[in-house]
């Protein structure tokens, strides 16, 4: 078993209550994703191996885990459903252009990141070019959650009916294993 020290980076566990509120919790889930690129940030820097494995072992379980599954369901289930409800006037096209525009990014430089993070949690050096990428997919990670708050998730509550939101809800339980106790990890969004 491995002991975690009270310095260890921490990433709150998911409020699996409000999965009832499907947007609501996806707002909540953005939290626990800036967390989580904060402690990426300072992984990147951070010089003291057995420190940086220790962070690199909870970014790998998040990012693999719970970022993937948020992600994934986002992308097969909500921006469908905005495509779908979304008038021409709303812009659908265009916000939903930004957001996966940086989320293409993020996507093609998390092959580099799990890549790195596993070094990290082996105890080994990353690849020199491990700092820069965690820099742009930090970059990339954060303007795309500035524009789903900003833009996405609002419109969603303005033009999702009450039947989708109960669709998105049991969709999102169903992913987490169908009580929403489990079913996250491993889902193969990010690059393995
Ligand atoms: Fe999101």
């Amino acid at each position: 078993m491995v002991m975690r020290s009270p310095r260890d980076p921490v990433i709150e566990p998911a409020d699996l209550r409000l999965l009832s509120a499907p947007l609501d919790f996806l707002e909540v889930e953005h939290y626990r994703f800036r967390a989580f690129l904060a402690h990426l940030e300072r992984l990147a820097s951070d010089r003291r191996v057995a420190r940086r494995a220790a962070a690199a072992r909870l970014l790998l379980a998040f990012l693999l885990g719970d970022a993937a599954l948020h992600l994934a369901e986002e992308e097969e289930t909500l921006f469908p459903m905005l495509r779908a409800r979304c008038r021409t006037a709303d812009g659908v096209e265009r916000i939903l252009g930004l957001v996966e525009g940086e989320r293409a990014r993020a996507r093609d430089l998390s092959f580099a990141i799990v890549a790195g993070l596993r070094d990290c949690a082996s105890q080994a050096v990353p690849d020199a070019g491990f700092a820069s990428s965690v820099a742009t997919f930090v970059g990339a990670m954060r303007r795309h959650i500035d524009w789903e708050n900003a833009l996405v998730l609002p419109l969603a509550r303005k033009r999702l009916t009450p039947g989708d939101l109960a669709r998105l809800a049991a969709g999102m339980a169903e992913r987490r294993g169908g009580d929403g106790t489990g079913g996250a990890a491993g889902h193969g969004y990010f690059g393995e």
